[in-house]
């Protein structure tokens, strides 16, 4: 089992889209354990996006993280990081394959409506940024039963 973080980013919940985002991640399978509406720090994208600091599209990308509010969920399921980054499409809107989230709510380059951890250990890392270990919540939920099979 693996868990991931997933942002619904601030252009998601202005254009009212945040229920339908989460609705696909909840219809692929994967299991909501937290989630809230919180407002991006420009210390907390400094943390959150360290590895593109020297990238010249870095200033923009924290003003636009940081200019309302967005959500902020942990999600879990079997490769929980890599359904997420496939449902979510390409980085681009434009470039995204159309059936993926940016692919058919996104036209953009920076307005690309989600984020999802890359990698477990990044998973981990933000995780922890986002959210403290009394909000996430461990439950088992009954659906998983015709969800989850032993070879997942
Ligand atoms: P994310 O981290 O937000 O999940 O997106 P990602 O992995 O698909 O893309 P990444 O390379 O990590 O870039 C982070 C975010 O920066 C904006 N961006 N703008 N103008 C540009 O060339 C450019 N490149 C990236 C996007 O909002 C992207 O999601
Ligand atoms: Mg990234």
């Amino acid at each position: 089992m693996e868990r991931t973080l997933l942002l619904i980013k601030p252009d998601g919940l202005q254009r009212g889209l945040a229920g339908r985002i989460l609705a696909r991640f909840e219809d692929k399978g994967l299991q909501i354990l937290a989630l809230k509406v919180m407002r991006m720090t420009p210390e907390l994208a400094g943390r959150h996006y360290a590895a593109h600091r020297e990238k010249p599209f870095y200033k923009g990308l924290v003003s636009y993280m940081t200019s309302s509010p967005l959500v902020a969920a942990v999600l879990e399921g079997p490769r929980a990081v890599e359904t997420t980054r496939r449902l979510m499409g390409a980085t681009f809107g434009w470039k995204a394959e159309p059936g993926t989230i940016r692919g058919d709510f996104s036209n953009s380059t920076s307005y690309n409506l989600v984020h999802g951890s890359d990698s477990p250990e990044s998973a981990e890392k933000e995780i922890a940024l986002f959210f403290r270990p009394e909000e996430i919540a461990a439950y088992e939920r009954t659906s998983d039963r015709w969800l989850i099979s032993e070879d997942d």
